[in-house]
């Protein structure tokens, strides 16, 4: 069973079902898969030509820009990952050992592990039971004088109540960090998820919109943060200083680690940020043929359904289907095996986790957590998710019944 369960948990491609057959209406379909834009190889190429393949290159700048210029935001560093832009928030906002940040606990690890690392405490919030993002009613009575930072996940790109949660962080002088993962693009009040707290942070990760395999970014919406952020991603050294010709030499200036991704990585990057524009149209039409094709069936059926309020213009990150018992999950998934689609699960609450329970876990209430991770089913969904293989996926789904 759990050999089963961290198969389908597991983001490494090597562990998944192999035998992609040659049959169109049996071959197997991924539940997430590399999709290339055209570009990447040519610029990979363009950065080994010009000899420059560490960080900060031609194409690390050209990411900075374009990120910078779709956000409308001050600052954008890539780093090597979301968990890497959620440590170096960490860094940058001074989380100490005994200080308390508030975060959901229905959201992936590096979330809690990142200010965990520093010491801190994490204080789990439930989430809402229509958007899965953490439940704003509940926040006010979690924060305390050792509170250091709301930590709020826009689940699968669909805002979270922004309005509300900065009115009470600004209440009690406390930092909002968005984990905006799912979200680039997304938009809550027409205005860009990862421009809301004072720092934010980005996943490309190969299960993301936009991807460099590996990757992420900080993105630094309060300008008083962009030196030392600099500084963090450089080993904790002033490096860029040195660089831009502001010292004469680097050395050892403050805490940081290693946090700046090749240039051969932002190439592949630039390439996909560049196609932005045709990768969310195809997977809108993704996401938009789940919903109508699904949604007779679901309501049948008593499935849920993504909710995304009107006031949210959502990034098209996955779609998810609540399924309405645990039992019917992992039945609806050996369904979809059967027919050689794979569909996955998560996430594990982190209240109840291992670490959540040593760090306090244990204290926590959030029931609405503990339902939904056992009911949500992730579909496959990827940019290069063709309409017959989609169709192959929603057919097998009608045929189900929970
Ligand atoms: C909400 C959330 N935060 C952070 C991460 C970590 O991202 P990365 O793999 O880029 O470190 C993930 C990964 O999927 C995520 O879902």
């Amino acid at each position: 069973m759990l050999d089963i369960q961290s198969k389908l948990l597991s983001r490494d491609p090597s562990l998944w079902p192999a035998q992609p057959a040659t049959d169109s209406d049996t071959a197997f379909i991924p539940f997430n898969r590399f999709c290339k834009t055209g570009m990447e190889f040519a610029y990979i190429q363009q950065a080994i030509d010009e000899m420059h393949v560490s960080g900060n290159g031609r194409f690390t700048k050209l990411c900075h820009a374009l990120l910078e210029e779709m956000l409308g935001a001050p600052k954008v560093l890539l780093t090597t990952s979301c968990t890497d832009a959620l440590e170096m928030a960490g860094l940058l906002l001074d989380v100490q050992p005994g200080d308390e940040v508030i975060l959901p606990s229905f959201t992936f690890v590096s979330t809690a592990s990142a200010f965990a690392l520093r010491g801190a405490r994490p204080v789990f919030i439930d989430i809402r039971p229509d958007t899965l993002n953490l439940d704003e009613a509940q926040l006010e009575r979690l924060i305390t004088p050792r509170t250091k930072a709301i930590v709020p996940v826009h689940y699968a790109g669909v805002a979270c109540e922004m309005d509300a949660i900065l009115e009470i962080a600004r209440r009690y002088g406390v930092a909002v960090v968005e984990d905006n993962a799912h979200g680039l693009l997304g938009k809550y009040k027409g205005k860009n998820l990862g421009t809301f707290g004072c720092l934010a942070t980005q996943s490309f990760h190969e299960t993301k919109n936009f991807t460099c395999g590996e990757g992420g970014a900080l993105v630094i919406n309060d300008a008083g943060y962009c030196e030392q952020a600099e500084i963090v991603r450089d080993k904790g050294t002033n490096r860029g200083r040195f660089v831009r010709g502001q010292v004469d030499k680097y050395t050892w200036v403050g805490l940081g680690s290693s946090y700046l991704p090749s240039d051969i990585l932002a190439a592949i990057l630039y390439a996909q940020l560049e196609s932005r524009e045709t990768i969310q149209a195809q997977r809108r039409h993704i996401w938009e043929r789940y919903n109508m094709r699904l949604r007779d069936w679901a309501a049948s059926y008593g499935v849920g359904m993504p909710v995304v309020p009107p006031q949210c213009q959502q990034s098209f990150h996955m779609f998810y289907l609540l399924m309405p018992s645990e039992g019917s999950r992992a039945r609806l998934i050996r369904h979809l095996q059967a027919r050689n689609i794979l569909s996955v699960f998560h996430y594990l609450p982190l209240h109840l986790s291992q670490m959540g329970l040593r760090l306090g876990g244990r204290g926590c209430s959030c029931p609405v957590t503990e339902d939904v991770s056992n009911r949500l089913l992730r579909l496959p969904f990827y940019n290069g998710l063709t309409e017959p293989e989609q169709a192959r996926v929603i057919r097998a789904v009608q045929e189900f019944e929970p």
